[in-house]
């Protein structure tokens, strides 16, 4: 299994931030799957070897968080928040919208590949509900035509 240079040194750096090795997993699985796209068997191995922990301790936290992906997802991951303050404030429909919008429900991929979709708990964006997280961006304050606008700018930069 081969990593970037930017992946080891980034790891390399890490181990020396942390008392035990274990304490570098979220981060380290959180670079893997940047890279790679998703946590695959031999990615999950790898690190499980390199921490010295066993491939289902790996497995356990992975399944913890919902971040972290088993399965290949869409080059965009649209995260729809339907807890309690996105609720209130349209979260349900911004969900339906999208779901028509892409085509495809939750956990669901495009067929291009570019898109996946998931209604997920609290982002931490309460005070701007309605939001959605794509990737590492937040989007807030949604209304399902803006939300339109933010996934259309999604599928230009795919093109550029
Ligand atoms: S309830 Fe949606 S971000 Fe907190």
């Amino acid at each position: 299994m081969k990593f970037s240079d930017q992946f080891e040194t980034r790891f390399a750096q890490m181990l020396t931030h942390y008392p035990t090795k274990r304490s570098v997993l979220v981060p380290t699985l959180l670079f893997a799957q940047d890279e790679v796209g998703f946590l695959s068997d031999e990615v999950i191995a790898e690190i499980a070897g390199r921490l010295e922990l066993t491939e289902l301790d790996v497995r356990n936290v992975i399944s913890y968080y919902s971040m972290l992906t088993t399965k290949p997802r869409g080059k965009f991951n649209v995260q729809v928040c339907t807890n309690i303050a996105c609720l209130l404030r349209g979260g349900e429909e911004l969900l339906e919208h999208c779901k028509k919008k892409l085509g495809t429900g939750h956990k669901g991929t495009t067929p291009d590949g570019l898109f996946s979709l998931e209604e997920v708990e609290c982002i931490g964006a309460c005070s701007w509900a309605p939001a959605i997280q794509v990737n590492y961006d937040f989007h807030e304050n949604l209304t399902p035509g803006a939300l339109d606008k933010v996934l259309d700018e999604y599928k230009k930069k795919s093109t550029q």
